[in-house]
């Protein structure tokens, strides 16, 4: 039998086809199960060798010559179908940008960030300790025993219950504990900075039950208060982001420094505000308490685990929301926590103003 009429009127048909479903519909009618070119197939089975010998291969170039055309046309409309969409779909340029996401990064974790990048450029790692505390660590260790009056000064929430070793436990009233828990784990030498929540029953515009600190902690060998007075100055520089920052150490007194210092920086007055920077003494100048220091007293460094004759430190304590409101202008305490969500927008960050000391560590708010 001779199929090339077959094959040509197939051809054209394929040929002719305008759309998808004409070509499918084709497909199934010579291809299909039920199709013509599938049962001139199915007729080979019946055939003598020798007419299947004659007629086997011009089926199957039949069968061949019809499915290369059937693909050929799909791929041509496909295309043309793809081009007519592209087309006709346009982008309106004119509309909004998408919403940005709202949320702000608080002040209080933007100044965290900016610590930790300060300290980790000169050598210290972050460590951190538990909020619930043992009386142990948060004041024994510290060189505060229990009839020691500076306990009475913490205003100290306690709990009801002691822990398993008889210990009083208590909310930690500042970040200290951490430089005796950092000894006792890593030994030294050690540089660290240990920021986070402490709590006292205390509360008006400058004092909040819950509040936050940054402690930080050497311990070297042959280490002095010039170590301490240069470590806080270049922090200070960097932090607020001015070389005229003058600091003022006076002798003070804390149970866990000897000897201890109280750090003032000088500010002086602009239209009114105070500004850091100047030189304190000079007319319309003035100092501002700012952090407890000190070098680290010989008993701490021995509840530490370290012997003080051969390693010696300074340490020092400071409040971060203290230090936020002085780098970016908030005057109430007590709004860092209340959750409003106007007063986060107003100071919040942005979560992609990543503190660098390259980019400079003063965001924009
Ligand atoms: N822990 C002290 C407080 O909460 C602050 C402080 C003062 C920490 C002197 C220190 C330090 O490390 O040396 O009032």
């Amino acid at each position: 039998m001779d199929y090339s009429s077959s094959q040509a009127e197939a051809l054209a048909r394929i040929a002719a086809a305008g759309d998808l479903d004409s070509i499918e519909r084709l497909r199934v009618e010579f291809l299909g199960k039920q199709g013509s070119i599938s049962a001139l197939l199915k007729t080979l089975g019946g055939m003598s060798p020798e007419a299947r010998q004659a007629e086997g291969p011009q089926i199957h170039a039949l069968r061949e010559a019809v499915t290369a055309a059937l693909a050929d046309a799909k791929a041509v409309l496909e295309a043309a179908a793809l081009e007519a969409k592209l087309a006709a779909e346009t982008v309106d340029l004119s509309l909004p940008a998408p919403e940005l996401p709202r949320g702000t990064i608080h002040p209080v974790s933007q100044v965290m960030d900016e610590l930790a990048e300060i300290f980790a450029d000169m050598g210290f790692s972050v460590a951190t300790g538990p909020e619930i505390e043992d009386d142990w660590h948060n004041f024994t260790a510290l060189n505060m025993p229990e009839s020691h009056p500076a306990r009475a000064m913490h205003d100290t929430f306690y709990f009801p219950d002691k822990d398993g070793e008889g210990r009083d436990m208590l909310l930690r009233t500042h970040t200290s504990p951490v430089q005796i828990r950092t000894m006792l784990a890593q030994g030294a030498p050690l540089r660290i900075i240990a920021p986070g929540r402490v709590y006292r029953s205390d509360s008006d515009a400058t004092h909040t039950p819950m509040f936050h600190q940054v402690e930080g902690l050497v311990i070297d060998k042959g280490i002095h208060l010039g170590h301490l007075k240069w470590t806080l100055e270049t922090f200070l520089k960097a932090f607020f982001e001015r070389e005229d920052i003058v600091l003022r150490l006076r002798p003070s007194y804390f149970p866990f420094t000897e000897p201890s210092v109280e750090v003032d920086v000088g500010f002086k007055l602009e239209g009114g505000r105070r500004v850091l920077g100047g030189s304190g003494d000079a007319p319309g100048h003035g100092w501002m308490e700012l952090l407890g220091s000190g070098m680290v007293n010989r008993k701490v460094i021995e509840y530490g685990g370290l012997d003080p004759d051969e390693w010696q430190g300074f340490a020092f304590g400071v409040g971060v929301d203290r230090l936020a409101m002085l780098k970016y202008g908030m005057d109430d305490l007590r709004a860092f926590f209340d959750g409003d969500g106007r007063w986060l927008q107003h100071y919040g960050f942005s979560p992609l103003d990543v503190p660098t000391l390259s980019a400079g560590v003063g965001a924009v708010a």
